[in-house]
């Protein structure tokens, strides 16, 4: 009994430890808790001290109060904390709750005079940018992440809902889907031996897309998705361009027409725009208030209206009849860069636009030929949004296996492409996919110029740090 009864005891009196999320959504008070983060604030009032401590579990950070004599010269912005004490129902209307600490235990100290951020300033986007081991410290990057992993989430969510079945497709391959030569290569880093003179016996690469194999599987499967890493050894410091990026790819099968593409798209833009602003409210509010102000405006009124669509032709005209000066030719065949599709963007009321069924020439061996002539166009689509441009790039497939294999012939890919041939062989059916840059989303829904600043760590030419 005695034993029993000291067991109860010392278990009352440890302290649970707490997120700052949970601390903060508390509804009863006077427990014994512990919280750990770090500190965002500190301020010495007369005889208490308070203190701010932030565990990224929410952009609101726990105010802590205590006796003035807790204090310690360690206790700086951004030193890491334990803290244990009550919680308490808060005065302030500002917050909530409050936790009066009976210690604080400094876990890592940071000198302030070094630490790249600076107390109660609010840095910009390019600032931070220049320390990625430290800027998700910031709240505009700890935002951003916790917008993306809720982003990633409903994005799955979504294609969980409508019968999609998720494919882990290779990041190691040994195609060139999109057939543009922008390839990273793939050896091992030790010294080629006589009789391995390739690891996997064919030059291999990092993907650039997972749509072959998603077209391997839309074969058994009708509705296949996959969402992850892709690599593209494009020498560009552009602003929506990265070496290493995340795609959203689908694959249906059983397409009838390129709106059964379209719709899928737009209904994905818009469910999982829905569930950030649902689900991140306060993070998408700070970057919309403070970082891109006015951009909820633009946000609110892309969600409003259906996404129209024309075609490409359409496109040059609208081009052509333009007043605006563009650096690139606007003549039938040429490709759409990102001054005509910001340029299409606004001309269409500042929303998402669709443009549909692009010059043959202009598009990769797997789209589908409209058999239209003289102007000789696939059934591609292309979705463009404010801000960024391009966002989305999908097809139907060629599933006629001589059109496919006429292609192929021409242009000496038949033999690398058998397999794919096969598919054609075997229960070919009308199909179609699209892949949409996950962080080309995140800058279309956040306002953010630079897609640098919506990647955890950014890979691009001439940077690869950490
Ligand atoms: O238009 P893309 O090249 O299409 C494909 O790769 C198709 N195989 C996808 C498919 O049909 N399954 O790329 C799709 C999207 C683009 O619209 C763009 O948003 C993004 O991927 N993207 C990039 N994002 C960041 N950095 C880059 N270098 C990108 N290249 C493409």
């Amino acid at each position: 009994w005695i034993l029993l009864n000291v067991r109860h005891y010392c278990k009352k009196k440890t302290a649970s430890t707490l997120r700052v999320s949970e601390a903060l959504s508390a509804t009863e008070f006077g427990e014994h808790v512990k919280v750990r983060g770090w500190v965002r604030s500190v301020r010495p009032q007369k005889a208490n001290l308070f203190l701010h401590v932030n565990d990224g579990s929410s952009l609101q950070s726990l105010q802590v109060f205590a006796d003035a004599q807790l204090n310690d010269s360690l206790l700086t912005f951004g030193s890491a904390v334990e803290v244990t004490g009550v919680l308490k129902k808060s005065p302030h209307h500002k917050q909530s709750v409050e936790l009066e600490a009976d210690k604080i235990h400094v876990v890592g100290k940071c000198n302030p005079l070094d630490f790249p951020f600076k107390i109660k300033e609010r840095h910009g986007l390019e600032y931070i940018r220049q320390f990625p081991h430290l800027r998700c410290r910031t709240n505009a990057f700890s935002s951003l992440l916790r917008i993306r992993s809720e982003a990633t989430a409903a994005i799955h969510s979504y294609f969980k809902e409508n019968g999609f079945v998720h494919i882990h497709t290779p990041i190691i391959t040994s195609n060139d889907c999109e057939g543009a030569g922008e390839l990273f290569q793939v050896e091992p880093s030790w010294p080629k031996t006589e009789e391995q003179e390739n690891f996997f016996s064919v030059p291999a690469f990092l993907t650039v897309s997972g749509q072959l194999h998603l077209e391997v599987m839309s074969g058994a499967f009708s509705r296949v998705y996959t969402f992850g890493p892709t690599f593209r050894a494009e020498n560009s410091q552009s602003r929506r361009h990265l070496a290493e990026f995340y795609m959203v790819e689908a694959e249906l099968s059983f397409t009838q027409s390129i709106e059964d593409l379209t719709q899928v798209m737009e209904d994905m833009f818009r469910s999982a725009t829905e569930h950030v602003l649902a689900h991140c409210a306060e993070d998408v509010d700070l970057f919309h208030k403070h970082v891109t102000p006015g951009h909820r405006g633009t946000l609110d009124s892309m969600m409003k209206k259906k996404f129209p669509m024309i075609t490409y032709s359409e496109a040059i005209d609208i081009l052509n009849h333009s007043t605006q000066k563009f650096v690139f030719p606007t003549n039938w065949g040429c490709d759409l860069q990102t001054e005509h599709e910001k340029y299409l963007v606004k001309h269409c009321g500042n929303i998402p636009v669709f443009v549909t069924d692009y010059p043959y020439d202009l598009k990769p061996f797997y789209a589908r030929d409209n058999q239209d002539r003289p102007r000789h166009t696939a059934a591609a689509v292309d979705l463009l949004v404010p801000g960024v441009g391009e966002l989305c790039g999908g097809s139907l497939r060629e599933e006629r296996l001589d059109l496919l294999s006429a292609r192929l012939e021409k242009v000496g890919l038949e033999d690398t492409y058998s397999w794919y041939l096969d598919l054609r062989r075997f229960g070919s059916v009308p199909h179609g996919g699209f892949g949409l840059g996950f962080e080309r989303f995140l800058q279309c829904i956040l306002g953010v110029d630079n897609i640098k600043d919506v990647i955890p760590f950014a890979r691009f030419s001439h940077s690869c740090v950490l």
